[in-house]
């Protein structure tokens, strides 16, 4: 289960009231015809799901590389998973990324990567028609086909699609692609724990057990609140609310209104930039239309200490932050060293002036910098804990129903679709003008 911890005035009382608020916006998120995320947990489909793992040990058994084509929700979220577990799990098989940009330095990369070693492809479009992974298949499949012929070229081509329609769906079913659905009811960027990422977290070594587990307990947790109440007046149902989920929809939106409208997301641990970066996508597309939103921004610690630390601890005070942090960090799983703890060395002089931390693990090291950290930031601006149990497939389940759940929420706060995000069609249309496509020009 997620916690969340204030270190900031948000005052209780106000606090009990909006999370009451946040429970009865819940209602509408649950009614919208993109909802089928929230109860996904329990009721996702089982004969998919198998197939899926079926499909991963196949890709493990015959291809070095699994190169993941996919742009914005069809990439962020399981990217997301595999670098946070990054030390915690191992497969024959690496996980690589392309159409997420129409980088020539980024394709070349990935191409060179797998050289001429076995790999196979994930395609991953909802809609099936986005540009980047579009260009991306056609030079990735061109490929595939050079290295195999077109017949085993098509049988190491995964497609992960709409369930009725759209180009890649189309060609999937023409070529024969094993085929993986996006469900009607989820759209991108809530499609973490679909095929969507289901597929690559197989592949990568990652137990998608657990993590389907991980997001059911949240969801369980919320279900019982939601449930639980005998209260009589809206007071008593307000003070009983508990969820660590409405309350930080609640505080976003008490803070917003007290004009905080930029939220910086941070981590002590570089393996979550790319959390931070899906948690990004999926505020930033929610809640930013109709001029309204939190405009969502990421530090990674302590990195960052030393260039936004600067802004955080003394800016322009329109900033808020959301420190995530761990009960417990296990150590590192796969690794050649015996103890996997590192500890500051021993050393007879002390010419560097660090005979105090001697013997001291990083890791205590790091704790006592996001305590620090969290001291010093909130005497500037309102600082937010959302606290993981550990680091492992579990939590980060956890973690993603918590996210998708507040952020939907919080769009109902602001009064705008979770669900939509019309503003991105702006930049394509100019450059489909540009390019020439049929039906843009003039
Ligand atoms: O959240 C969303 O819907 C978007 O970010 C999409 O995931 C992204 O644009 C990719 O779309 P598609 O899967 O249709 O290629």
């Amino acid at each position: 289960m997620i916690n969340l911890k204030f270190h900031c005035d948000i005052d209780a009382s106000m606090l009990a009231v909006q999370a009451s608020s946040a429970q009865n916006l819940m209602d509408e998120v649950r009614e919208d015809k993109m909802a089928g995320w929230v109860s996904l947990p329990e009721n996702y489909d089982k004969d998919e799901f198998s197939r899926i793992k079926a499909a991963a040990q196949r890709i493990q058994s015959d291809s070095d590389y699994l190169v993941c084509i996919g742009i914005g929700g069809s990439y962020l979220g399981h990217k997301a998973i595999i670098d946070a577990l990054e030390s915690q799990i191992k497969s024959n098989t690496k996980v690589l990324y392309a159409g997420n940009s129409i980088s020539t330095i980024s394709t070349q990369k990935v191409l060179d990567e797998i050289g001429d070693k076995d790999f196979s492809i994930n395609v991953i479009s909802k809609s099936g028609t986005t540009t980047e992974p579009a260009i991306a298949f056609r030079i990735f499949k061109e490929k595939l086909i050079e290295k195999y012929g077109e017949n085993e070229a098509y049988a190491r081509i995964y497609a992960t699609t709409d369930a009725e329609s759209g180009a890649l769906h189309d060609e999937a079913l023409y070529n024969h692609y094993e085929r993986f659905v996006v469900p009607n009811d989820i759209g991108g960027r809530y499609s973490v724990l679909t095929a969507v990422g289901l597929l690559p977290l197989a592949v990568a070594g990652v137990n998608i057990d657990d993590l389907m587990s991980g997001a059911r307990e949240e969801e369980a947790a919320l279900m019982t609140q939601l449930t639980s109440g005998t209260e009589t007046s809206n007071e008593e149902i307000a003070g009983s609310i508990t969820d660590a989920i409405f309350k930080y929809a609640a505080a976003r939106h008490i803070l917003r209104t007290r004009n905080y409208d930029v939220e910086v997301l941070s981590c002590f641990e570089p393996c979550m930039e790319y959390l931070e970066k899906w948690w990004q996508q999926l505020f930033g597309e929610s809640e930013g239309k109709e001029d309204k939103g939190i405009f969502p921004a990421t530090a990674i610690y302590t990195t960052d200490l030393h260039s936004l630390g600067q802004y955080m601890q003394q800016g322009r005070p329109n900033i808020f932050e959301t420190i995530i942090s761990f009960e417990n960090l296990p150590a590192p799983k796969y690794t050649n060293r015996i103890n996997p703890q590192i500890t500051v060395p021993k050393m007879d002089e002390n010419l560097d002036g660090l005979q105090y931390l001697e013997e001291k693990e990083l890791g205590f090291i790091n704790e006592k910098a996001k305590d620090a950290t969290i001291t010093a930031h909130s005497q500037h601006i309102p600082v937010l804990e959302v606290i993981m149990p550990d680091l492992s497939e579990r939590s980060l389940g956890s973690l993603i129903y918590f996210f998708e759940l507040a952020c939907a929420i919080s769009a109902k706060f602001e009064q705008v679709n979770p669900f939509d995000q019309p503003g991105v069609e702006a930049y394509k249309n100019e450059m489909f003008r540009l390019l020439g496509k049929p039906d843009f020009e003039g």
